[in-house]
């Protein structure tokens, strides 16, 4: 309500898709603004957040669980009939198809219904109650405070509600500052954030995260950082709090997830898998598939079936029927991926689909490119590409791909392909105590909502989905009375 009348800086908003006018590519669109906060936005919502708390007195905290599921029955209601513009702002936003973009709202509405629903198990439950050696315990989930809660630009609103969501309803005031791509969808909750929640529960901060996170941080008044993006921003978040060693922290992070191809997979339906995993929006996934492991007696026959499929997608406009690649949503990223291709290339790789090389079909459209052989001395072995291009190691020595993972920084996910159980019981045993989880013949990937969604090392703290959430943004009390 502060920004109806601002008069201050403002971000013109670009959209990343390009529309050929006259068989000319036009200038880039420009699909709304938003408002710059600075400092004394970031306070007014700082302040506005500790009253609403008011170290746990206040309205929103003290009204109990069942007032805050009706609240947020009431908003989801509200949110439900903004599915047109949200749908269509995610579009022209970070370029996501719109049968994605869709898929996206509606998870986000199947989130929040069962997240509601856990709640009301969660307080139903005799086992609120506990009674040992003479003594009644009632234990209480209890919020923690001021959550500040950013999400990524893939899933703007999806992931930001992953912790937005589990953080209110347990009682948290929130600040959120939207994704740097991926702003303008939430214009349309600002009126429902306002109708549903007390005022200062939901302060959402528009603006340069470097102008206003900082200042929420080093206040030391933020009690829980709750941040999907990269672990290299996490890590210098957490630093900027003057007791960083107890600033709660819910983070889901990068990774580099690797799929384990053996002799015996069934290849038809692993390709199958493998091209969503590697190419679903893009590549520009934490859960996609960055590196695939191969087996050297099946790496041919792999190679070229896979490089068929990559080359059968369609590309295009996000509004496109049936359109699998469309532009990417970040416009440095092109730059980046053509960097890590020429790269691989210079040291001994080759593009085996029929690629160009990447970034060349106009702006951030780009075709995917699958890199073979690919080996350690490559940043692609390494790094994170969070786009459309997927390499290819052969590997003999059974051990290799269990290496990869315990040197790798990052600890999200793995995909086995295998028919044989046995194979498959040495890689989970192998792997899985680093690893957030493991999928047999499947891609990996973050749902169903209701499993437990971390990672080790780089790639997560605490964890995500629908219970484990609902933890991680609560704190346990208890309310201890003696037996006479
Ligand atoms: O970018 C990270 C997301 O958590 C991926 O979610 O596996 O459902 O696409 P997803």
């Amino acid at each position: 309500g502060e920004f109806i009348n601002w008069t201050g800086p403002v971000h013109t908003v670009y959209s990343q898709i390009f529309v050929k006018k006259d068989g000319q590519e036009a200038a880039p669109l420009e699909i709304g603004s938003y408002p710059l906060a600075t400092e004394k936005e970031a306070e007014m919502a700082l302040k506005a957040a500790l009253q609403s708390h008011d170290y746990g007195r206040g309205e929103w905290p003290s009204m109990g669980a069942e007032g805050r599921i009706k609240a947020m029955q009431g908003f989801t209601k509200g949110l439900k009939e903004h599915r047109e513009e949200i749908v269509k702002l995610i579009v022209w936003e970070i370029a996501k198809s719109v049968a994605d973009a869709e898929k996206e709202f509606d998870r986000t509405i199947e989130y929040i219904e069962e997240t509601i629903k856990t709640v009301k198990q969660i307080h139903n439950e005799s086992s609120m109650f506990k009674v040992t050696n003479g003594f009644i315990g009632q234990m209480k989930k209890l919020p923690y405070g001021v959550v500040l809660c950013m999400g990524p630009f893939n899933y703007p609103l999806n992931e930001t509600f992953t912790m937005l969501i589990p953080a209110l309803i347990n009682g948290n005031s929130v600040l959120f500052k939207p994704p740097k791509y991926g702003t303008l969808l939430f214009n349309p909750l600002l009126d429902l954030f306002k109708e549903h929640f007390p005022k200062g529960v939901v302060n959402t901060v528009y603006g340069r995260g470097r102008d206003i996170v900082p200042y929420l941080l080093q206040s030391g008044q933020v009690d829980v950082l709750a941040l999907i993006g990269s672990s290299r921003v996490a890590d210098s978040l957490k630093k900027m709090h003057p007791k960083s060693n107890r600033l709660h922290a819910v983070l889901g992070l990068d990774a580099k997830n690797a799929a384990v191809v053996l002799p015996d997979a069934d290849l038809e339906a692993t390709i199958k898998e493998v091209i969503i995993g590697t190419l679903s929006f893009n590549g520009q996934r934490c859960t996609a598939l960055k590196i695939l492991f191969v087996h050297a007696d099946i790496v041919d026959k792999f190679n070229t079936m896979l490089a068929a499929a990559i080359d059968k997608l369609s590309l295009g406009m996000p509004w496109d029927k049936g359109v699998s690649i469309t532009p990417l949503a970040e416009p440095e990223k092109p730059g980046y991926l053509k960097e890590c291709i020429d790269d691989a290339i210079a040291k001994g790789a080759k593009i085996i689909n029929a690629a160009d090389g990447g970034g060349n079909l106009g702006h951030s459209l780009m075709k995917p490119a699958m890199l073979y052989p690919v080996n350690r001395d490559m940043k692609i072995y390494w790094e994170e590409q969070f786009g459309p291009v997927i390499p290819v190691v052969a590997f003999d020595d059974p051990m290799a791909p269990v290496d990869y993972i315990t040197e790798s920084r990052f600890g999200m996910q793995a995909s086995i392909f295998s028919e044989d159980p046995q194979k498959i019981s040495f890689y989970i045993d192998q792997m899985i105590g680093q690893l957030g989880r493991i999928n047999i013949n499947a891609q990996s990937q973050r749902g169903p909502d209701t499993f437990p969604f971390n990672g080790r090392k780089d790639s997560a703290e605490n964890t995500l989905s629908v219970s484990e959430a609902l933890s991680a943004f609560s704190v346990d009390s208890v309310i201890v009375t003696k037996q006479t």
